[in-house]
């Protein structure tokens, strides 16, 4: 096992009807102010937006608003919130619902803090000293944005999906309420199982060294993962199978599974950024056609670690296999697998590789995915 140092400094509030106790959990941290961010108003479709105005008026929390928050969050909507919580000087900024507000409201939270380009930080032009805090109420559980430092956001002129992360922006305190989360359609459910399995498998698959431990914690949320979409396909309502997908969301990137590997890292999350970036397609969505063409690409280079997650997912002893079941798993739930199933035409491959070079390169690792070899694994999907 490599050392490493583990530090998540964000509070969970889990469980029923504990959006009621935001303005009593904002409270407690001494603020009075905050900019609300949400997105384009599922949070008004049943009681969450009341129950969220309710709980802040009771405790005297003064708030804001930015709505309007898109799925593949962009840099415009970050910078309009910017200049609103800079205007109003808010204290905190509270984003209520998926990672694409959770993201936006970090984004929000270290730009309001800082005189220049928000962007600066995710070029790399700038390091994160200061944030305002963080704190969010979960409609949807995929990203683990609620318990994590990261925010990814879309420039919306450049066409660039980049990434910031620092412990600055870890949530204060998230409250997950898997309640919240009937409403998810069946489609976003899908992507939501897919960006789950592949926050887990990228280091898995790409570690030079991975304990059994994380191997083992890797292969219970993917297997979590699977029981509870099948279950939740059947029956949106059913409490347990959403709380233990949102448990296990949050596990699958909030830093526990790959304390104590070493050499990992996130070429599918990197290449699935330029599909979202330019075709707009869900980040899940995406993954699910990257994910396979990946696997069939790399797979001998970690040949024995393939072969344990045929055998402790689909009981085969065959990497093939696994990866194929995989395939399968995810056309069974509603997810594309083929670029030309989500909407992508194969002369866009070349434009898509040279984008996703740029943020390998941005990742530190542009060698290892030159724009061919992204070619190579784009043109087996
Ligand atoms: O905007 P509203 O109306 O709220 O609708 C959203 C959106 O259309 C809807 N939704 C959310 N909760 C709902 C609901 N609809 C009905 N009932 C509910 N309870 O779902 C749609 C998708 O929401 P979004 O927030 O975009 O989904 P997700 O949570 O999957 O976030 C995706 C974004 O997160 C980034 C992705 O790249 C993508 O931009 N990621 C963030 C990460 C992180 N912060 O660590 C890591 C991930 O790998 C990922 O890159
Ligand atoms: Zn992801």
């Amino acid at each position: 096992m490599n050392d490493f140092t583990y530090y998540n400094p964000t509070k969970i509030e889990f469980g029923k009807e504990k959006q009621n106790n935001i303005g009593k959990y904002i409270e407690q941290s001494g603020i009075k102010k905050v900019l609300l961010v949400y997105g384009g108003g599922s949070i008004k479709k049943n009681t969450l937006y009341n129950d969220i105005v309710t709980s802040l008026n009771k405790h005297n929390i003064e708030f804001i608003e930015l709505s309007g928050v898109v799925s593949n969050p962009l840099l415009s909507k970050v910078n309009e919130g910017i200049l609103l919580a800079k205007e109003n000087t808010v204290e905190a900024i509270l984003g209520v619902g998926g990672g694409s507000v959770a993201d936006s409201a970090k984004a929000i939270a270290v730009g309001s803090k800082y005189d220049g380009d928000v962007w600066d930080f995710f070029i790399h032009k700038a390091q994160i000293t200061e944030a305002l805090p963080v704190f969010t109420v979960m409609t949807l559980s995929a990203t683990a944005s609620e318990m994590n430092g990261n925010s990814v956001v879309m420039n919306d002129e450049t066409k660039q999906k980049y990434s910031i992360a620092s412990v600055l922006i870890n949530p204060v305190l998230s409250v997950v309420n898997p309640q919240l989360m009937t409403t998810v359609s069946d489609e976003y459910l899908a992507y939501s199982a897919v960006d789950i399995i592949s926050h887990c498998i990228e280091v898995y698959f790409t570690a030079t060294t991975h304990p059994h431990f994380n191997s083992r914690i890797v292969e219970s949320i993917i297997k979590t993962v699977m029981e509870t979409t099948e279950i939740l396909l059947e029956n949106p309502n059913d409490y347990d199978a959403r709380a233990e997908f949102a448990w296990s969301a949050i596990q699958g990137l909030n830093g526990l599974t790959p304390a104590g590997t070493a050499g990992g890292n996130f070429p599918n999350h990197m290449i699935e950024h330029s599909l979202s970036a330019l075709y707009n397609v869900a980040h899940g969505a995406g993954l699910a056609v990257v994910i396979p063409a990946w696997m069939k690409w790399y797979k001998e280079q970690n040949r024995a670690q393939f072969e344990r997650f045929a055998k402790e997912l689909f009981a085969s002893d065959d990497a093939e296999v696994g990866i194929a079941k995989l395939e399968a798993w995810f056309a069974k739930i509603g997810a594309p697998i083929t670029l030309k199933d989500a909407g992508i035409p194969r002369d866009g491959i070349e434009a898509l590789a040279i984008n996703a070079n740029e943020t390998a390169t941005m990742w530190g690792m542009g060698e290892l995915y030159s724009k061919d070899t992204i070619i190579e694994i784009l043109e087996k999907a």
